[in-house]
């Protein structure tokens, strides 16, 4: 099935999730579409509530930008239940966008060294230290399962300079190529 993505706005963005209790063929279909949802619209992570799922899961596949982080070479997981606990309090600000965020792009300042813990499609529990562009990744996407999006991270002036950004996506009037959920409160779009 093609999965839409939901855009900015749409309240199940600001929700936490759930905890996946037990792996399931749905759940295991699911994966599999997030994977051709994200693979679709070009990105290098996906997160449940981002295609109206409020639940712990994650798919990342970082080998597209392996040319420019040649760390993220080959990295893809399916992340679920994920926690992650910061190493190192140093921040780096490096440039992110969002699936659900179409046309904006800006620098968010994040830790570089994490030590990741999930489990795995079949429930196996995972640890692994993470640095790099891929540990913003992890980091990003989450965000998402907190409720969070990555502009929640910028200042208050950056904030005010996207705000025309911002409503086109609220208001429905983003060009997106690829399927989109715009919130319940934008009628007769799309
Ligand atoms: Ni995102």
């Amino acid at each position: 099935m093609k999965l839409p993505i939901y855009m900015y706005g749409h309240p199940v963005l600001r929700a936490t999730a759930e905890p996946v209790t037990e792996m399931t063929d749905e759940l295991r279909t699911l994966v599999k579409d997030m994977y051709q949802a994200m693979y679709d619209s070009e990105g290098v992570g996906l997160a449940a509530p981002q295609i109206g799922r409020s639940i712990k899961l994650v798919v990342i596949d970082a080998d597209p930008v392996s040319d420019t982080f040649p760390d993220c070479a080959g990295r893809k997981l399916t992340l679920i239940n994920p926690e992650v606990e910061i190493l190192d309090g140093d921040e780096v600000s490096r440039s992110e966008g969002c699936l659900s965020l179409p046309g904006i792009s800006e620098a968010v300042p994040r830790v570089e060294h994490i030590r990741l813990s999930w489990l795995d499609e079949d429930m196996k529990p995972h640890t692994e230290e993470i640095s790099g562009f891929l540990a913003r990744i992890v980091q990003h996407e989450c965000d998402h399962l907190q409720g969070k999006v990555f502009i929640d991270h910028l200042s208050g002036l950056r904030r005010q300079l996207i705000k025309g950004k911002l409503n086109r996506i609220l208001t429905g009037r983003v060009p997106v190529d690829y399927p989109v959920r715009f919130a319940p409160s934008v009628k007769g779009r799309r």
